[in-house]
């Protein structure tokens, strides 16, 4: 009889442990986020995080939603092979339908492939590099076509830019530098074949890497140029640090670059140098678009003096987009996730939302190419009309 004591003590244990322990779970599914939440542009990961917090906050409130909603966030660094790292993390969750990101384009391109290859919905909120989407065009991507974006890309934005300056601002030289990123290079190179298609002088054409601090020499080698404008194709430390130095050299141009600039580190790191620069960014101010109000509202109250990134906004829709495609195709009635039918729900997608209305064209593209260009007047950045 003593004998038994542990076998009976043993038994009670392993039935309660069931029970309270491993017996029905709450049901959940995630959303994964994978931006750079440290390094260099953390910063603007951040955002993109706290946009993708509103959307996924939202849909838990509001009933939709059987399961509960969580939203799991990978840091990719800013790191093409932490991009990918992550990303082989993320596809080996079943409770995952859908990636929102990645920020960078040169992370977005190689990640792309791993969800591709397991059929997991991509929809980036940044990434501009035109080739993201274009791959899954080629006849070798023996893949489902996974990959969408909710804003435009460079080669609409470099046209953009080129266009402004020639016909507003009648720039006639521009020398240029990029960060030799997909995304610095390749939006570098739209604006310059735009800018010289149309009757531009290209001056000079320079790579610097990410990390770079110091382009006084070659920043000295322009200012001889004389060039009316300086682009910069890359993010903001660099393109920062290259306005901060123009200006104390005494080179006159007119500062000028993208997306990865419409941000407040910008400011801070080019300080009073950013006065005078011209900023593109793609898609309308989310203040000038009446269904962004709600999400502006809301954004001030729930990160009360923070300032937003370029991406916030683009995050959020793109993680209420995913969730609603989850919602309205992914979930199937033994609970599983049919993640074919959320690409399919994608394609014939027409969202209204903070970014107006979103259609993808048959590369996963939206289907909206608005920007905007700005200027950079006491501290902010004002919409040119
Ligand atoms: N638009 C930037 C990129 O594509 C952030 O990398």
């Amino acid at each position: 009889m003593l004998k038994k004591i542990p076998g009976t003590f043993f038994s009670f244990f392993l039935i309660f442990a069931l029970i309270w322990g491993c017996g029905p779970k709450e049901k959940v599914f995630r959303i994964a986020l994978a931006v750079p939440l440290t390094g260099d542009i953390a910063a603007m990961g951040q955002g993109m995080k706290r946009g993708a917090e509103m959307a996924v906050k939202e849909a838990n409130a509001s009933g939709r939603f059987k399961h509960r909603i969580e939203l799991v966030s990978f840091d990719d660094r800013a790191d093409p092979k932490e991009a990918v790292n992550v990303a082989n993390q993320i596809v080996s969750d079943p409770k995952i339908p859908v990636v929102i990101g990645h920020l960078n384009s040169g992370c977005s391109i190689p990640a792309s492939k791993v969800y591709a290859k397991k059929g997991l919905p991509m929809i980036t909120p940044a990434a501009t590099n035109p080739k993201l989407t274009l791959q899954q065009m080629e006849p070798s991507w023996k893949w489902a076509r996974n990959i969408f974006r909710v804003n435009t890309t460079d080669d609409v934005q470099g046209q953009f830019a080129a266009n402004f300056l020639l016909a507003k601002l009648k720039v006639r030289t521009v020398s240029m530098i990029h960060d030799k990123t997909p995304y610095g290079q390749g939006l570098a190179e739209e604006f310059q074949k735009e800018f010289q298609a149309k009757g531009g002088k290209v001056l000079s054409f320079d790579g610097i890497s990410i990390g770079d601090r110091d382009f006084k020499a070659l920043l000295t080698r322009i200012k001889t140029m004389k060039p009316d404008a300086l682009y910069f194709g890359g993010i903001y430390n660099e393109g920062g640090l290259a306005a901060k130095q123009a200006r104390e050299l005494g080179l006159k141009a007119l500062f000028v670059s993208g997306d990865a600039l419409k941000s407040p580190e910008y400011l801070k790191v080019a300080g009073a140098a950013s006065q005078g620069s011209y900023i593109t960014n793609v898609g309308l101010p989310p203040e000038k678009i009446p269904s962004a109000k709600a999400f502006l509202d809301k954004y001030g109250q729930e990160y009360p003096g923070m300032d937003m990134q370029p991406y916030d906004h683009y995050t959020y829709e793109a993680a209420a987009i995913g969730l609603l495609a989850l919602e309205k195709a992914g979930i199937q009635a033994d609970g599983s996730i049919d993640r074919a039918k959320m690409i399919q729900f994608l394609r014939d997608l027409k969202y209204d939302g903070v970014l107006g209305r979103t259609e993808f064209d048959e590369k996963g593209d939206t289907k909206n190419q608005a920007v905007t260009i700005y200027l950079v007047k006491d501290g902010n950045f004002v919409p040119v009309d």
